[in-house]
């Protein structure tokens, strides 16, 4: 019986993630600029899949296929770069944390909850459903807005919180958006966790008085689903009208894809490539949205943050060549205090935040990010945040879900602090 159970669940379970059977991830440690600037050329050269950037004296974690280990790790030692494997099957790994996964939501269910998009790793329907759920039971300050369809069809939702309809044009909005990248599973909890925080379990009421809430938990709905379906890693869009090898090769990469400086630094031309910038800036439904969203609201944005995974980094403009923008003391200082807010919070097992420039922080040039593009129209305070996910004592590629709901807590405060500073520096 027993054994059947087993067997059972295995042929669900041990069947996924095939794709990466033999494929290794490695931490790297670069401990110079040199080094680092080297990193850049040798990720591209054996076709390494970045899950977390490596910057100085912090390690990164990149995804190499089985016939590019040998030349990686050798040209690694050449260059003295230090390494060590993180998980020597990627395949083993990804069934690890499903485990994991399956344990949390029998955990959640034996408790009796029902199930929450921050209390486990979700399915796209059951954040869409706590959207729909928070706007029929709040709806005096919640509005649910579905602007459009995503590639594949799903609807790509957002609610707008606020205590004046968003009619008191005095009031700042804050606008936080995640999953634009689809496999970054710990970003969307952030955003219906700051939901939970303004509407259900409310212990900073002024955040509501004072500002009006913009928050987009999945901005890239089929690249979301398709990484529970089909691959764990993918991170771009699913279009495949973009060029005629997109057929084979879908997606964009939406954090490519925004009109700053559009692909001419940090992305690649092919199609297959996952930082493939589109056909043009705005190609994708998906940050069409984005962009519009800003544009509605654009005098009255004052802080606007896109969460990601993994590294905690808190990144600030511009990120092609690391120029300060005019506003970078105010970056600089909101940045800070988000970062000083949640180390209040945090755990000791996660890594320290890294405040500062993106390009100078990660030692590497991107075109087309959402930060970059929103402060170039004039939105005074975007970061990216990179939330925390493997530190040294993790073994998976998704944080352990029963942390989920610190990481949640901690970036909350890491908003409030945000927001009440940037109500500081912008409200006359
Ligand atoms: C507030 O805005 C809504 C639409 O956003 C409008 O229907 C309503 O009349 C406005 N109320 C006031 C008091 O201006
Ligand atoms: C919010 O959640 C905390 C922790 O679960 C709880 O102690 C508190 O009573 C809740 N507060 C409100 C206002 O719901
Ligand atoms: C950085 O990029 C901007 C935009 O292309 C350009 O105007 C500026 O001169 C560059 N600065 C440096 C130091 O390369
Ligand atoms: C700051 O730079 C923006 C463009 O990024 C420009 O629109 C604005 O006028 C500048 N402000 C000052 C005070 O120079
Ligand atoms: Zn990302």
């Amino acid at each position: 019986m027993k054994f059947w159970t087993v067997f059972f669940l295995c042929t669900i379970v041990c069947a996924k993630h095939e794709q990466y059977m033999r494929w290794r991830s490695y931490y790297i440690s670069p401990n110079s600029q040199d080094q680092l600037r080297a990193i850049g050329a040798i990720l591209q050269d054996f076709e390494a899949d970045v899950l977390s950037r490596p910057i100085l004296k912090r390690e990164g974690l990149v995804l190499i296929k089985p016939e590019q280990q040998d030349g990686f790790t050798k040209m690694l030692e050449e260059k003295g770069i230090e390494y060590r494997i993180h998980s020597a099957d990627v395949k083993t790994a990804l069934d690890k944390d499903d485990i994991l996964i399956q344990a949390k939501k029998k955990e959640n269910l034996a408790r009796g909850k029902k199930e929450l998009p921050y209390d486990n790793y979700q399915e796209l329907e059951i954040i869409n459903t706590y959207l729909v759920d928070i706007a029929n039971r709040y709806p005096d300050k919640v509005t649910l807005v579905s602007p459009a369809n995503s590639f594949e069809g799903h609807p790509i939702q957002y609610l707008k919180i606020s205590t004046t309809n968003f009619n008191d044009t005095s009031k700042p909005v804050i606008f936080i958006d995640g999953g634009i990248h689809a496999r970054e599973w710990i970003a969307p909890p952030t955003v219906t966790w700051a939901i939970h925080k303004l509407v259900e379990n409310v212990t900073e009421p002024e955040l509501l008085d004072d500002f009006d809430w913009i928050l987009l938990p999945v901005v890239n709905p089929d690249g979301y689903k398709y990484t529970f379906t089909n691959a764990r890693f993918w991170r771009k869009t699913r279009s495949i009208n973009q060029d005629p090898s997109s057929i084979t090769c879908p997606g964009v990469d939406g954090n490519r894809n925004y009109d700053f400086l559009w692909n001419t630094v940090g992305t690649d031309n092919s199609p297959c490539a996952d930082t493939y910038a589109g056909s043009e800036p705005f190609s994708e439904v998906e940050t069409r949205v984005v962009r519009d969203i800003l544009h509605e609201h654009l005098n009255r944005i004052t802080l606007y943050i896109t969460m990601h995974s993994y590294g905690s980094m808190i990144l600030y403009p511009w990120g092609n060549n690391g120029t300060l923008s005019n506003n970078s003391v105010d970056l600089h200082r909101v940045g800070s205090a988000m970062a000083d807010a949640i180390h209040a919070k945090s755990l000791s097992e996660f890594p320290e935040y890294v405040v500062g420039n993106s390009f100078l922080v990660i030692g590497y040039a991107t075109a087309g990010a959402s930060e970059d593009y929103a402060h170039s129209i004039g939105v005074p305070l975007t970061y990216t945040i990179e939330l925390p996910g493997l530190g040294m004592s993790f073994e998976g590629f998704n944080l352990d879900p029963s942390y989920i709901e610190q990481v949640c807590s901690e970036t909350w405060e890491g908003f409030v602090a945000g927001a009440k500073l940037a109500g500081e520096l912008y409200v006359k």
